[in-house]
Order: C-alpha cells, then sequence, then structure tokens
C-alpha cells in the first residue's frame, strides 16, 4: 500500500471526514487522514471515542480491497487487529498484549486501543472500506464512565510520539494486507486465534440473560467467537450476543 497522509488539527472523527472524501471523490486506497483531536470520534456500535487532544494517535485508512468478499470481510477485521497487536506489542516492551474479539487491543485486562471498519459494498464487491485505529498512547487520565481504558505510558512510564507510532502502525496494517490479499487466510486465522485474550481459559460468559460457562476455543471466519462450553457442546456467538471479562494477569 503507498500512503498518502493528511494531518488535520482538528475534526469531528476521521472515519466520517475519510468517508466525505471518498464520496466526494479524493479519497482511494492507501488515503490516511490523521488528526489531532477528534470532537466527535466514533466506536464500535453506539459508543464514542474519547481521546484528549494532541495525547493519542487517532486516524482512519482508506483501502479498496476488491479481491475480498463481503462475507469474508472479518478477515480484513483479523489482519487489521494483528497490525495494531504487533505495534502495541513492540511499544509495550514484555507486557502481555492481546486481542480481545472481535478487535480490541488489551494490555493485560485493559483496553489500549480499539478498531472501527466500515465498509461500503457495491454489488458483491466491497468498493471501500474505512479502517479506523485509536491508540492510546500519553493520557493519563480517562473519563469515568468508560469499561476499561488505559494508556502506554500509564503502563511504561514512557512518553510517545503519534507521528512514529502512525508509521509503524502503517508498516504493519502493509504487511498484513498483504497476507490478505495473496489469499494467506490460514495464517492469519492461525494468528490472530493465537493472540486471543482468554483462549482456552475457563470463563464465564453473559449471553443475554444466561450465563454460560466454557473456553474459548477461536473466532470463525465469519468473526463468530467459539466457545466449548462446560457441557461440551461447540457454540458460535455473534458480537453482541454474548459478553466477558479478561482478567489482568
Ligand atoms: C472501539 O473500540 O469501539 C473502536 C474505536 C475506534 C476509534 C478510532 S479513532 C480514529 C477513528 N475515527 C473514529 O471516529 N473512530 C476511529
Amino acid at each position: 500500500v503507498k500512503f498518502n497522509v493528511t494531518f488535520l488539527e482538528r475534526t469531528a472523527s476521521t472515519n466520517t471526514h475519510a468517508w466525505q472524501l471518498i464520496h466526494e471523490g479524493m479519497a482511494g486506497e492507501g488515503t490516511v487522514i490523521w488528526a489531532g483531536e477528534q470532537y466527535a470520534g466514533r466506536g464500535q456500535g453506539e459508543n464514542t471515542w474519547l481521546s484528549q487532544p494532541g495525547m493519542n494517535l487517532t486516524f482512519s485508512l482508506v483501502l479498496e480491497p476488491s479481491a475480498l468478499q463481503p462475507d469474508r470481510q472479518f478477515c480484513l477485521n483479523k489482519a487489521v487487529a494483528l497490525a495494531v497487536l504487533s505495534t502495541v506489542r513492540e511499544l509495550a516492551g514484555n507486557m502481555r498484549v492481546s486481542i480481545k474479539w472481535p478487535n480490541d487491543i488489551y494490555i493485560g485486562g485493559k483496553k489500549a486501543a480499539g478498531i472501527l471498519i466500515e465498509h461500503s459494498i457495491q454489488g458483491n464487491l466491497i468498493r471501500h472500506s474505512v479502517i479506523g485505529i485509536g491508540i492510546n498512547l500519553n493520557q493519563l487520565e480517562f473519563p469515568s464512565g468508560l469499561p476499561n481504558p488505559v494508556s502506554l505510558k500509564q503502563l511504561t512510564g514512557l512518553g510517545y510520539n503519534p507521528k512514529d507510532v502512525l508509521e509503524m502502525t502503517c508498516s504493519r496494517l502493509s504487511a498484513e494486507y498483504y497476507r490478505l490479499e495473496e489469499g494467506y487466510f490460514n495464517m492469519i486465522h492461525a494468528d490472530y486465534d493465537k493472540s486471543l485474550a482468554g483462549l482456552g481459559l475457563d470463563m464465564e460468559f453473559a449471553a443475554g440473560p444466561s450465563t454460560v460457562s466454557g473456553r474459548i476455543t477461536g473466532v470463525d471466519e465469519l468473526g463468530r467467537l467459539l466457545v466449548l462450553t462446560a457441557d461440551g457442546l461447540s457454540e458460535k456467538f455473534n458480537h453482541g450476543e454474548i459478553s466477558y471479562v479478561i482478567r489482568e494477569s
């Protein structure tokens, strides 16, 4: 991927800005919108993404993964999660960094980075994907009410340069995207599962009103969480159907 980076001092959301450019025909494969401040940062679902101005890395990358079938789109989520995982791993030294399904990046039991991927689909093709990435770098205080946020600085005491981290992340995105385009799906699935938070541990899951005991065995190509329940059943859950907590370790 050839990256073409635009820095904005302030915007509502880099994902929203990227979509506007796409609609105007001003963005395509490799366009990167990086912002110092987002005043309406978006998270998954109805969530917001809060990031103090200048403290963290918030950017969006536009891709045109035309070879990726829409029903395989979760493979792109996995590839992106692996790229962000490897960036955070390098920055965090020897701390335990993992992917919390579907694509949050955790250090121990806390969330250090989030990913929001949006697609436009035309017929049976993905036209554009906007890959939004937020990595908490230097922020030391988070509003109460957020589930369990953490920044790298809170854990390592070090300061991070957002531009350097942007470059690192882009080079890893490029490597993972290459694997995806070349069709190395099995490698992507295996690497993703290997880094899944909670893999193989006995846990309690909240599934609607009921509780399920079991262990995570992986995530399938449609993005469903695979759980082997205590009753010996193999169950599949979509995002939003099940929740669980990753314990600090
Ligand atoms: C989540 O964990 O819910 C996803 C968070 C994604 C945040 C990033 S920051 C850059 C990009 N622009 C946005 O508005 N959101 C994503």
